[in-house]
């Protein structure tokens, strides 16, 4: 039997991508994974589908906490400033919602409607705009003070094209003097010993779960092995990993250039050591 969620999920942003919580015969890859292998996407809403949205804020908790959020919306929204803010990935709303109570007027672009539909339901929701769409090529109308692609939604795009059309999409959307914000995890090579592909990130007795890279396409994927009554089951979401340094590459393939990069969202240094990173890039012309 598939187990009815994924329980090892890193409530932290240093991963490489938030990991849906999984049920469902659509999102199971039959088989066993394999490097830069992943599920195709079944539906509409990509990897975020009905049933991973109705537990993606229960499962995402720990980023849904005030100490996750509020630094967050705090930096966002002096970043914002007088203009407006879009968001790529909006997702159920984590912080387009509290961003719009701050008196930012925001709108998202997400795949899933079904991540949306639960958006939609919550308190505020009339107060963020949303669209339907790939955020690498959907374009809105208006123009804006702020981009941000938080979570490490970045990888969500696993193609280097992809990643460089969203920086495009993103500057397309900004007034000069508008800022792209990127949340995302350094890539853990660091931790891939030579001749192994594969970095465990938890247990339980009845889980296993590791990524698995290919340090020549920048492909990876996070697996999850389950077994329940004796039946094994496996699921795979494909990303693309992606360095600060290619970031700022993007960004000036883009027209923009790094203005800011912290650690974290209370702007602790990033340092040698730094496991994450929000970046901050500016388009000139102000
Ligand atoms: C990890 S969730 C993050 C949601 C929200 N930003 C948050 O912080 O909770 C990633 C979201 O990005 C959306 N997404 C992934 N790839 C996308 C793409 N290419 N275009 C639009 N949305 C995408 C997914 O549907 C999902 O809602």
């Amino acid at each position: 039997m598939v187990p009815s969620r994924v329980t090892l999920r890193r409530a932290s942003p240093n991963s490489p991508a938030a990991f849906p919580v999984i049920s469902g015969r659509e999102n199971r890859v039959r088989g066993r994974a394999r490097p830069g292998y992943g599920p195709r996407m079944t539906h509409d809403d990509g990897y975020f589908g009905e049933e991973i949205a109705a537990d993606y804020d229960d499962s995402s908790a720990a980023m849904f906490a005030p100490e996750a959020v509020a630094p967050a919306v705090d930096l966002l929204a002096e970043l914002a400033g007088d203009g407006a803010a879009l968001e790529f990935g909006v997702g159920t709303g984590r912080i387009a919602l509290p961003l719009a109570r701050r008196g930012v007027p925001v709108h998202g672009i997400d795949l899933s409607r079904a991540m949306v539909d639960r958006l939609r339901a919550k308190p505020g929701a009339d107060a963020v705009a949303t669209t339907i769409g790939d955020f690498a090529s959907t374009r809105v109308e208006g123009d804006r003070s702020l981009v941000y692609l938080v979570f490490n939604t970045i990888g969500n795009l696993t193609t280097q094209d992809a990643q460089v059309a969203c920086f495009e999409n993103a500057a397309a959307h900004l007034r000069p003097g508008g800022r792209f914000v990127v949340e995302v995890g350094v890539p853990e090579l660091r931790r891939l010993p030579a001749g192994q592909q594969v970095l465990p990130f938890g247990q339980s007795g009845t889980q296993w779960a590791f990524d698995v890279y290919d340090c020549a396409t920048q492909a990876m994927s996070s697996n999850y092995v389950t077994v329940d009554s004796g039946k094994g089951s496996v699921w795979s979401i494909p990303f693309r990993y992606v360095w600060p340094s290619e970031l700022d590459l993007m960004a000036r393939i883009a027209g923009m250039r790094l203005v800011e990069r912290w650690e974290d969202w209370n702007r602790k240094p990033f340092t040698h050591e730094s496991t994450e990173h929000v970046s901050v890039w500016e388009k000139p012309g102000r």
